[in-house]
């Protein structure tokens, strides 16, 4: 049994008790077992091995509920032409995009995918990210598919964080398909799909919905389809234009809908009926020069937003979660307060993890991050490349290197 404590503030982001000052945390193994004052410290504890964290602040493990980790390549030639005024829909339209990415990442074996990935994921442990999405989109084959999911379920069983995986399999439609749309579609929902649910490769089906992409009724068939096989739908929706997105992921129970800049009101009332969990993908916003998403629109409705970094080679490509994070509060409008509960708590409800990670709370993983200032508001408002200076993954410490910053 282990115990921090000279806490100068933790937060829970749970309900109720989101902060307490001079805590204590109380953990065995995976677990945690107690936090609160350190005053009110139960006589079971007091004889557990004590660590003093000399006043830092204690948050969550960070929760990235969206990234395409993943690929092969990087797209730095697109950055450059991005940067004089060509749009991501023009460079896609030119053969670029998600396709190049696609044949870069069909050249790389997955044994290159599987050390890149866990690179990746070492150097986001150092920023406090213990739970991280996955998604495939990048072999749109069968077989190449397959070969993603493998890498995460790899992934699973050798990295300490929590990786969680989606299929999507319905990024683009790819090259060889452009003339046979629906015999794509057919082999997503009769080949694909089925197999990842047989070897139980994914826990979410996803679906890209924009022009050059998917249609709403190609969406609804192959998230249907998902949702049957036992995974549950995500989307990428009204990114670059209106496509309804709101409505669609009330209408297929999607646990989230993710990018939403362009949805209307209709579809985020629809959403607060549905019970979908709104994800913000700032970095992709920035990256895009679009405009971004408001998170007041949506807390106004009852629609909880979460943050994540959507990392991929083309519209996000960092997987700096606290910058994110940064940017959350500054392009969509949450306070630092709720951009932490959207990395934590609402981005595992987004994974319907929100029982096992995202919060301090008895009983749930012992997740936790330590940062050297006395606030989130300094955290977030102070860009570092690394505030924190110690993660705790499953309860056992990884040093990140960082020194001091307050
Ligand atoms: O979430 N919008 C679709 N997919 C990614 C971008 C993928 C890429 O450009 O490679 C996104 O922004
Ligand atoms: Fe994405």
């Amino acid at each position: 049994m282990k115990l921090l404590h000279h806490i100068r503030r933790l937060v829970t982001c749970a309900a109720g008790r989101d902060s307490i000052s001079d805590a204590a945390l109380v953990w065995d193994a995976d677990r945690i077992l107690w936090v609160g004052p350190l005053a009110e410290l139960p006589s079971a504890y007091v004889h557990a091995e004590r660590y003093d964290v000399d006043g830092c602040l204690v948050i969550p493990g960070l929760v990235d509920c969206h990234t395409h980790l993943a690929f092969g390549g990087w797209r730095s030639d697109e950055f450059g032409l991005r940067c004089k005024g060509a749009t991501y829909q023009e460079i896609a339209a030119r053969g670029g995009g998600i396709a190049s990415t696609m044949a870069k990442t069909r050249a790389a074996s997955e044994e290159e995918l599987y050390q890149r990935c866990a690179g990746f994921l070492y150097e986001m442990t150092a920023l406090g990210v213990t739970t991280v999405e996955c998604k495939s989109g990048y072999g749109l084959t069968v077989e190449e598919e397959l070969k993603l999911l493998r890498v995460y379920r790899r992934l699973q069983q050798t990295m300490p964080q929590m990786i969680v995986a989606t299929c999507l399999g319905a990024h683009i439609i790819p090259l060889e398909y452009k003339q046979d749309r629906d015999g794509y579609i057919d082999l997503l929902c009769k080949e694909l799909l089925p197999r990842v649910a047989a070897e139980k490769l994914a826990s979410f089906c996803d679906v890209f919905v924009e022009m050059g992409a998917f249609s709403t009724e190609e969406a609804w068939e192959i998230l249907e389809r998902g949702n049957q096989l036992g995974m549950r739908p995500k989307l990428h929706a009204d990114q670059l234009s209106d496509g309804g997105g709101g409505e669609l992921a009330a209408s297929v129970r999607a646990i989230s809908a993710d990018h939403l800049e362009y949805t209307n009101a209709a579809g985020i009332r629809a959403m607060a009926q549905a019970g979908v969990i709104a994800v913000s993908l700032p970095l992709a916003s920035l990256y895009l020069n679009k405009p971004p998403l408001d998170a007041r629109k949506f807390l106004a409705a009852g629609v909880p937003v979460a943050v994540a970094t959507d990392f991929n080679p083309g519209s996000a490509p960092s997987y700096h979660l606290p910058l994110a994070m940064t940017l959350a509060c500054t392009m969509n409008h949450l306070s630092p307060a709720e951009a932490l509960r959207g990395a934590t708590i609402v981005a595992a409800q987004a994974l319907g993890l929100e029982n096992e990670v995202g919060s301090l709370e008895p009983g749930k993983r012992a997740d936790f991050v330590l940062i050297d200032v006395e606030s989130v508001d300094q955290w977030l408002y102070h860009f570092v490349p690394n505030a924190a200076t110690a993660v705790y993954v499953r309860g056992e410490r990884h040093e990140t290197g960082s020194r001091s910053h307050s």
